[in-house]
């Protein structure tokens, strides 16, 4: 397989799959940690004498130009996070002349490549059910062989280094590899790093092993559960979908966020983790409120905010953080921890009013760290925690992938990485 390390970039165009699915608020980039993520390998291709053609997808625009989602928003950000200027092309379809125009040392940034359904290559505007879907399904995907061989066009190698696009089997991320030879496509420094750090928490565990899963849904994380309940000695379940657990039980739960049709499967979890010889950790008491904006984010004036048992949450209240005896259960689970993962907040953190269980959970990661652990945070909204808290120099690793991280972990092979190996 191509190494960056060792390519010749001198006098060559790469084009780079980053992931610059950075969240923004009022045009401002909130977490800037993926721009940061792509730099050392978009530097390392303009050190040794390469110009960059760097594509990403931002959001989910389904094919649509969503001006809310455009790339062009962050050009000042990567420019400054490279230190060199950055032209942008506003059609990702029509960047020909513009990367050949592109001299060693100069940048260009493509505009959001899910501007075109080819990226995805679904069908757009057609149902599953319906009988022309198959047919549409093909021609869509004879569109994202053309798109991504136009993609290919404009460089003379490939660089694949979106870790948190790498579970997507997209034209600028898996298709276009067929258009390069194998001397010419490589993985960034940033899929080295991740791949590395996955390798930590999946083949080079050092116990007792931790997973911290939050988030709201236990549906959304049921496969990486489950799959954990194999590895890890401990796992601390927390946030939404501790009402799911609650209510499973027959718990009073307020008007928590709960998934009625899968209690079955919150019992299963339980029965799992007790097959395994795994201690479940679940968080006895909530902090709950009768009045959060989510909007605002803000807990509306005259609202009330009180702690109560997660199988006790008053009529009208929900659910928003954990409370302190969870804070304290989950801080003492990770204790003596020497290999964590955390995926998911405990609590609806962007109110400043329920960060303490996330807080919590970070601060005790940060802690077992000091310790001698290998902590491997990943997801948009547990990066923003650590972020948030300042925390991110007291882990080991904060990865850049959400979907794909998990993918990852539960030995998934990632698309992105299969393609550039030839798999
Ligand atoms: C992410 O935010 O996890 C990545 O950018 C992938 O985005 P996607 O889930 O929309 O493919």
């Amino acid at each position: 397989m191509q190494n960056i390390a060792s390519y010749d970039f001198a006098g060559k165009k790469a084009i780079v799959r980053v992931d610059f699915n950075v969240p923004i608020v009022d045009g401002k980039i909130t977490d800037d940690t993926r721009i940061r993520g792509a730099v050392p390998t978009l530097k390392l291709i303009l050190e040794k004498g390469g110009a960059l053609i760097i594509m990403s997808h931002m959001g989910k625009p389904k094919g649509k130009k969503k001006p809310e989602l455009s790339l062009g928003q962050i050009v000042d950000a990567v420019s400054a996070a490279l230190g060199a200027p950055v032209k942008f092309a506003p059609d990702c379809a029509d960047a020909a002349e513009a990367a050949a125009a592109l001299q060693p040392g100069e940048v260009l940034l493509l505009e959001n490549l899910r501007y075109y359904p080819e990226e995805e290559g679904k069908p757009v505007g057609i149902d599953k059910e319906d009988p022309a879907y198959d047919e549409a399904k093909k021609a869509m995907k004879a569109s994202q062989k053309e798109f991504a061989k136009k993609l290919a066009s404009y460089a003379d190698c490939y660089v694949m280094d979106a870790f948190g696009t790498a579970h997507r089997k997209h034209a600028s991320t898996a298709v276009i590899a067929d258009y390069f030879t194998a001397e010419n496509k490589m993985l960034g420094l940033l899929m080295e790093k991740e791949v590395n750090a996955v390798d930590a928490v999946l083949n080079n565990i050092q116990r007792p092993f931790v997973a911290v899963m939050g988030g709201s849904k236990v549906s959304s994380k049921i496969g990486i559960i489950e799959n954990l309940l194999g590895k890890v000695d401990k796992i601390i379940l927390c946030g939404g979908m501790t009402y799911t657990f609650s209510k499973a039980h027959g718990g009073e739960i307020g008007c928590s966020i709960v998934e009625m049709d899968k209690l079955d499967v919150a019992l299963g979890v339980e029965e799992l983790a007790k097959k395994n010889g795994v201690e479940l950790v679940l968080a006895p008491d909530a902090v709950c409120t009768n009045a959060l904006d989510f909007g605002s984010m803000t807990v509306k004036e005259g609202g009330e905010i009180k702690v109560a048992p997660v199988n006790a949450i008053p009529e009208g209240f929900e659910g928003v953080d954990a409370g302190p005896e969870a804070q304290a259960k989950f801080a003492a689970a990770l204790k003596g921890a020497k290999t964590i993962l955390w995926n998911g907040p405990a609590g609806v953190f962007e109110c400043d009013s329920f960060t303490a269980g996330s807080r919590a959970i970070g601060e005790a990661i940060a802690e077992a760290t000091a310790e001698g652990a290998f902590s491997l945070i990943g997801g948009g909204d547990s990066v923003a925690c650590v972020n948030k808290f300042g925390l991110a120099d007291k882990v080991s690793y904060i990865s850049t992938g959400g979907g794909a991280l998990l993918e990852a972990i539960e030995g998934k092979v990632l698309p992105g990485i299969a393609a550039i190996k030839g798999e």
